[in-house]
């Protein structure tokens, strides 16, 4: 276990270049998985999160190469038969449920361990369960492992109750080797679900209207291998965007679809950062503390629920008072009471935070209980007068490639450092 040491209060400045999205990553390698041969996927980040899923297709007899570059190779060839994911792999990994759809597709029968996950509230699959029903598919939960089967998979309707970016890629997913045609209406739109119908389509599959909220899929007999890059991540970016603001910095991010940062820089500029847009790249300066701005995070093309925590600690020192209202997880608040222990004026009733900007923030030793807890702390690290200790980094190597490497290169003092033994 190591931990982050950031010696806060410098102007973020230089170039970064951001990596391949996780959340797209994780929908799009085990999809390698329905086309039989060797697919090769490009752009991917170096995270933990993306060993886990290499490993959990090893364990079920695909080839996996991982080359530099962010390169990847799987061959799924030799699959038939395989139901089961190991358990000890699917617990360190949420979106190990994708397996569901896609061994149900190829092999007619899956088994997967209720999903765990960082702790952001209730995590409901029962979308993901329709959707497998609506194709025809048995489902069942035998002592908290989810069992989906069929003889034959046939295409059907299903209107989800709630926008769930894991409903529809599961469903998409299941959907593409199935007998007919499958309508999915209130979809995710998501830019990673039409990454992943863009892998599909490149194998062969005949899926339309991805990225608005009917999706249409009309089942294939076969898919073969395909190259495909995975697109960059909208959270590394407005997490370096962000970092560039709060430190009144001066970044150029190199590797990004400004389009997919709009929700971003809208706020961005609207709390008086400067931003500014060049093919694949953005540029963030800020010469003075940002102005305080309200937001709600909703589903894309709204607030990215994942970039909220650290937006939150540019606004911990903005002039004025800052609301702040998550509309997708009942629990992603989990870095506020850290962030108070640095001098961060938030208060948190519910699934709202009131954040009052102060001066500054001061260093102190706190600990990351999620993900995009961790990035805030970092964000927060960076902003404060003095050391700040970030324990529980863990959380930040399953999805933000070479975190500290990045950030030294925009001239941050931060070192990675292993935990002290504690005395016994
Ligand atoms: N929901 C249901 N029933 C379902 C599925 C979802 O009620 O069957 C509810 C959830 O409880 C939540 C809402 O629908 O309130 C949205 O959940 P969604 O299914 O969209 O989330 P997810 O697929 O579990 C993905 C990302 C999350 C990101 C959300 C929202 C991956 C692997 N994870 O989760 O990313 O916050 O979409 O954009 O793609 C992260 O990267 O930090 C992260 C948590």
């Amino acid at each position: 276990m190591s931990k982050l040491v950031i010696t806060g209060g410098k102007s973020l400045e230089g170039r970064v270049r951001i990596s391949g999205r996780k959340n797209s990553a994780l929908a799009i390698i085990p999809a390698t998985l329905l086309a039989e041969g060797e697919s090769a996927l490009e752009n991917l980040p170096y995270i933990r999160d993306v060993d886990v899923y290499s490993a959990i297709l090893q364990s079920l007899g695909a080839k996996v190469r991982r080359n530099g570059g962010g390169s990847l190779r799987v061959d799924s060839a030799d699959l038939s038969g395989v139901s089961a994911v190991p358990f000890d792999l699917v617990k360190q990994l949420r979106a190990s449920y994708y397996l569901l759809g896609v061994l149900l597709a190829r092999n007619g029968r899956a088994e997967v361990a209720m999903p765990g996950g960082d702790d952001l509230g209730p995590r409901p699959i029962d979308q993901h369960l329709k959707g497998f029903r609506a194709l025809g598919a048995r489902v069942s939960i035998e002592r908290g492992v989810i069992k989906v089967e069929a003889d034959r998979l046939m295409g059907g309707s299903v209107y989800f109750d709630v926008v769930s970016v894991g409903a529809t890629v599961n469903v998409m997913l299941a959907a593409t080797l199935a007998e007919g045609t499958t309508i999915i209406e209130n979809a995710a739109k998501e830019p990673h679900i039409v990454d992943l119908a863009n892998y599909l389509n490149a194998c062969g599959a005949k899926v339309r209207g991805a990225g608005t909220d009917v999706i249409r899929i009309r089942g294939v007999k076969r898919l073969s291998p395909a190259t495909h890059a995975i697109i960059p991540d909208d959270i590394e970016a407005a997490t370096f965007m962000v970092a560039a603001a709060a430190t009144r910095g001066d970044v150029v991010l190199e590797n990004v679809i400004p389009k997919h940062l709009e929700p971003i820089t809208a706020k961005l500029l609207e709390a008086g950062v400067e931003v500014s847009e060049n093919g694949d790249s953005i540029r963030v300066t800020a010469y003075d503390r940002p102005l305080a701005v309200n937001l709600k995070t909703m589903p894309y093309p709204g607030f990215q629920t994942d970039a909220m925590p650290p937006f939150t600690v540019m606004l911990a020192t903005a002039e004025g008072t800052s609301v702040v209202t998550e509309g997708i997880w009942e629990n992603r608040f989990r870095h506020a009471g850290e962030i108070k222990k640095m001098g961060a004026g938030i208060r948190v009733e519910g699934r709202t935070a009131v954040i009052e900007g102060v001066d500054r923030l001061s260093g102190a030793p706190v600990e990351a209980q999620d993900i995009r807890a961790g990035a805030a702390l970092i964000v927060a690290g960076l902003v404060a007068e003095g050391e700040t200790e970030v324990h529980g980094i863990e959380h930040v190597d399953r999805g933000y490639e070479r975190t500290e490497e990045k950030l030294r290169g925009l001239g941050a003092r931060i070192e990675r450092v292993p935990e002290s033994t504690p005395v016994s």
